[in-house]
């Protein structure tokens, strides 16, 4: 049985891969990455890295070449994002893949936020293939706020254009083990999760991280147009705030606030509290 992970030197990827140690012999994991040298750790540990670039398609046949099971990470590269899925989803095929898990949306098939599109699509493209599927709906890295969080420790404001509406925030390690306990189990064939923490609103998360860092954390709720220009003044650059300001808009109309037990169900224990992972990624000191 061999395992492939794409996407490993990224965040979720590497930490995904860290968990398949867990789980399975080194020899059975293979990751495929834009740049081999970017993964010689993970060579030195006995996982066969091998060269994969979504933008390449014959990079994909080869990296794919005796796969049973492809962990399929969504790109972060915006460029013709669907293209670059179907582009995998071909080369899995081809390569007969037997089951291919995919790094979704919180409800892509019915979300209105602006990146549902490129996983809905994706979603149809996996399950047109025929190829048994997981689809792992994603809900929200809580490392999302890590610029608002470290703002609030220096005491900036908590500021949002989300109002009352819920995330389903969770640590990205949550959302690896996850992944890697799908990629390595039994009995996920077709199926689809969501994978959401407890839905809280802005102010909610808000008084957790202000227990944690040990000050009060003042939320400033303002509209979208005044959370666009505070993000600029923050450094965000400018082609990412109708971005900021979309994710904003699509929590407070509610397409984050996704209620489901499959996160504890597919990890097998609760969802570890968000307390306990913000002590683990602020800067200590
Ligand atoms: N649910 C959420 O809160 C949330 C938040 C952020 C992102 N996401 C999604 O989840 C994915 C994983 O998150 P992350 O935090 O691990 O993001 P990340 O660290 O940016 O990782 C993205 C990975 O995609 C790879 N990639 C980009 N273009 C590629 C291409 N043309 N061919 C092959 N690989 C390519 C990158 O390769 P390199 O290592 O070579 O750069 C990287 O490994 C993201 O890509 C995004 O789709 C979800």
């Amino acid at each position: 049985m061999k395992l492939l992970v794409t996407g490993a030197t990224g965040h979720l990827g590497a930490l995904t891969v860290e968990y398949l140690l867990k789980l399975v012999p080194a020899e059975e994991i293979a990751v495929s990455v834009r740049d081999p040298k970017k993964a010689e750790k993970l060579q030195a540990l006995g996982i066969d890295v091998r060269y994969g670039d979504y933008h390449h398609p014959e990079s994909l046949d080869a990296a794919f070449s005796g796969i049973n099971r492809l962990l399929l990470i969504s790109t972060s590269d915006m460029n013709d994002r669907v293209g670059q899925h179907k582009a995998a989803i071909k080369a899995a095929k081809d390569a007969k893949v037997e089951f291919i898990v995919y790094t979704s949306a919180p409800n892509a098939e019915e979300s209105g936020l602006a990146l549902a599109p490129d996983h809905r699509e994706t979603e149809r493209a996996i399950k047109e293939s025929g190829i048994p599927y997981s689809i792992l709906r994603n809900n929200w890295y809580l490392e999302n706020e890590l610029g608002t969080i470290q703002a609030v420790s220096q005491g900036a404001p908590w500021v949002t254009s989300a109002g009352g509406g819920k995330v389903g925030w969770a640590g990205r390690r949550d959302y690896a083990e996850a992944a890697a306990k799908v990629l390595a189990g039994e009995g996920h064939g077709n199926t689809v999760y969501e994978l959401s923490g407890k839905p809280l609103t802005q102010d909610e998360l808000a008084s957790i991280v202000a227990g944690v860092i040990g000050r009060d954390v003042p939320v400033q709720h303002v509209d979208d147009e005044t959370y666009g220009k505070i993000m600029k003044d923050a450094g965000v650059p400018e082609a990412m705030i109708p971005f900021v300001v979309d994710i904003q808009k699509g929590i407070r109309e509610g397409y984050l606030d996704v209620e489901s037990d499959d996160f504890a169900k597919v990890l097998g224990r609760p969802v570890t509290p968000l307390a306990e992972i913000l002590r683990e990624i602020l800067p200590q000191g």
